[in-house]
């Protein structure tokens, strides 16, 4: 993949780049639902015959220090299950699909909540409108991004996630008030900033990080609605 910085791209776009972009970006969302379909069908099942295997082992085990022996790969094997899970729906667009953008957003949030502790507040209309499905997925994988860099970078206690839909303009903004870093040029930037910079470029939006150390990190996120992004792209 070029990691060529998006914000300097989205200066020079012409459409065809930007729909090069668009069509990579859906290359890479099948794939991760092939992946996520994969581990689903393939490693999953072959998890729960272990545990099956397992617990048939156990019963039939009269040793106690076996038994306690299994036992302990039995739970360490539940705790696989569980991180395999939590992989699979991160991957998967189906929450998206069958729960759409607010509910899924919303989800994200319980899930952050209930693994780490952080609060998260919400401000979500009841109902986005309908979207375009790349503009959707843009949307989700940026909130699961920026709640992702929460918690592996932020050591934050509560965040915000907002999203306005007006008539012209869609901003999604993730707050956190974290520990914040001192943004570094996009050009240096890790694959997840740069990633949703690229998506965002690819639907003719922008991205900016504001983050001060202990200050913390809040990152918007704005597109054009559907009909200033079918200009911009030169659509009829
Ligand atoms: N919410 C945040 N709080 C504190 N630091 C952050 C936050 N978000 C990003 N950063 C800083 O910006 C850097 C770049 O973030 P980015 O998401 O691009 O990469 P990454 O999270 O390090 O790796 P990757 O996303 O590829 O797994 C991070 O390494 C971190 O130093
Ligand atoms: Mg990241």
């Amino acid at each position: 993949m070029a990691g060529k910085p998006a914000s300097k791209a989205a200066v020079v776009e012409t459409p065809e780049i930007s729909e090069l972009s668009r069509q990579l970006l859906q290359a890479q969302e099948a794939e991760r639902g092939r992946i996520s379909r994969e581990l689903h069908d393939e490693t999953g099942q072959a998890l729960m015959v272990l545990r099956f295997q397992l617990e048939m082992l156990l019963s039939d085990t009269r040793s106690g220090e076996q038994k306690e022996k299994i036992q302990e790969s039995l739970d360490l094997l539940d705790r696989t299950i569980e991180g395999l899970r939590r992989t699979i729906a991160r991957l998967s667009p189906r929450v998206l699909e069958e729960l759409g953008l607010i509910a899924g957003i919303r989800r994200q949030a319980q899930l952050l909540t209930r693994h780490t502790g952080i609060q998260a507040s919400l401000e979500l209309p009841a109902d986005a409108g309908a979207l375009e499905h790349d503009l959707e997925v843009a949307l989700y994988r940026s909130v699961q991004e920026a709640l992702q860099n929460v918690v592996k970078h932020a050591h934050a206690r509560h965040c915000t996630v907002r999203l306005t839909v007006t008539s012209s303009r869609i901003t999604l903004v993730i707050e956190d008030d974290g520990v914040g870093f001192v943004p570094r040029a996009s050009q240096q930037e890790g694959f997840g900033l740069t990633g949703m910079r690229e998506r965002a470029a690819a639907l003719g939006g922008s991205v900016s990080v504001r983050s001060q150390p202990e200050k913390g990190t809040r990152v918007r996120i704005t597109f054009p609605t559907s009909r200033d992004l079918k200009r911009t792209r030169g659509a009829s």
